[in-house]
């Protein structure tokens, strides 16, 4: 196992009702901004509960975060936290809201320049403004880590930054708020949480049984509850499972001293960027084609993959690990996230060419070994036609 240092100072607060607590956790003086999305929170009721726990709290409002936060309606955010001196923030919404909010919340006291500097070349962040979290889609596990995920427009850019002073300072987990989730966005959230855990163990054995029986339990988890959550949406039970899982994937335990991978992602960024894919979507074109490529150098992982999340039998390692990738595919298809770029209405093509160029240009490799170059990034992509 590598060395690794590990601290999470995120406070989860999980369960029915649990957004009754925010006065106790949101302090009595704040000047609270309110940041949110499209307004599914003003239609499911999470916005009233939000607002009835912190009447008589000094709070502004700023709506309109799409998925994939844009830099251009987060600069604005800015301006207006600036105006009404805001000293709090409180993301109520999914991933784009939560990383739009992080973004915000370390754009608001920042003098070096353009804050798009955080992204594009990682930029210390020294300081941000605290930021609460009350959580309505479990997909990112943004609500308990230090990462967002931010996109210009303007130049079809989708870039990351993670840095410690943007972790929040709590997240509420309320299950009974994703019961109105549309069923592409439970997909999404799935195919998410399934990647974010195969980025951390699908790569090679260091040693670390714990933390790949621990990445084996929520891709099993995943697989019973996602036939579940289709035929009883409203079980309190299973969306409690599928948010505890998510917010797993990706709080940073299962990728402790483990070697990680992101190819998927890197290339999925891409893809939405250029072509505006939901972020779940992108994964399940790209996931098969990256394991297919690197099937040698992850093979003893697939194999173990193979056998104890689908039970797979058989001695012949290669057939193994192929198995294993299929049924990954049939998983995600079945969940309802088609996995070939065709379904989308994209040219696998010249998406591979696009995308090329601009990593060629950024000098920019992925995986394990950084052996993902640009050129066999689009042949991954050419693959998933
Ligand atoms: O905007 P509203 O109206 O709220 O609607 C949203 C949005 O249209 C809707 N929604 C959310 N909760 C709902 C709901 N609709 C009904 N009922 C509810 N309870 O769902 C749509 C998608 O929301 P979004 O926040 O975009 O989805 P998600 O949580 O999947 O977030 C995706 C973003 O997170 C980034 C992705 O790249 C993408 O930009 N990621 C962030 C990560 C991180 N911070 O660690 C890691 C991930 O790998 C990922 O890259
Ligand atoms: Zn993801």
């Amino acid at each position: 196992m590598e060395n690794f240092t590990y601290h999470n100072p995120v406070k989860i607060v999980f369960g029915k009702g649990m957004i009754a607590e925010l006065p106790k956790l949101v302090p009595a003086a704040a000047r609270v901004l309110l940041t949110y999305g499209g307004g599914s929170i003003k239609r499911n009721g999470v916005y009233d509960q939000v607002a009835a726990a912190l009447k008589g709290r000094t709070l502004t409002e700023f709506g309109g975060i799409e998925a994939n936060p844009s830099y251009e309606t987060l600069m604005r955010a800015v301006e207006q936290a600036r105006r009404d001196g805001c000293d709090f923030l409180l993301a109520v919404g999914g991933g784009s809201v939560i990383d739009g909010t992080k973004f915000i919340a370390a754009a608001l006291p920042w003098t070096a320049g353009d804050p798009w500097r955080i992204l594009s070349e990682q930029a210390p962040v020294p300081a941000a403004v605290p930021l609460g979290v009350v959580l309505t889609l479990p997909a990112t596990g943004s609500e308990m880590n230090s990462t967002a995920v931010v996109s210009r427009l303007a130049t079809h850019e989708k870039l990351f930054f993670s840095n410690e002073q943007v972790y929040p300072k709590f997240s509420i987990l309320d299950p009974e708020t994703t019961y109105s989730l549309p069923p592409r966005q439970v997909a999404n959230g799935i195919v998410d949480t399934f990647v974010h855990v195969t980025e951390q163990y699908l790569t090679f054995p260091v040693g670390a049984p714990l933390q790949e029986r621990q990445a084996e339990a929520i891709l099993s988890t995943l697989v019973e509850a996602a036939p579940k959550v289709v035929a009883t949406p409203r079980d309190y039970e299973v969306r409690a499972n599928l948010m505890w899982c998510a917010t797993h994937g990706l709080n940073g335990i299962i990728g402790l001293g483990v070697p990680q991978d992101w190819a998927t992602h890197m290339i999925g960024h891409e893809l939405t960027a250029f072509y505006g894919l939901d972020h779940g979507q992108t994964l399940a074109v790209i996931l098969p084609g990256v394991l297919r490529a690197e099937a040698v150098s992850k093979q003893a992982m697939l194999v173990q993959y193979g056998r104890r999340v689908w039970g797979l039998t058989g001695s012949d390692p290669a057939a193994l690990a192929e198995a294993a990738i299929a049924k990954t595919e049939a998983f995600f298809e079945a969940v309802g996230v088609p996995t070939h770029l065709s379904a989308y209405g994209v040219n696998a093509g010249e998406a591979a060419e696009k995308i090329r160029a601009r990593l060629a240009e950024r000098g920019q490799a992925f995986g394990e070994h950084a052996d993902i170059t640009p050129d066999r990034v689009a042949a991954i992509i050419r693959s998933r036609a």
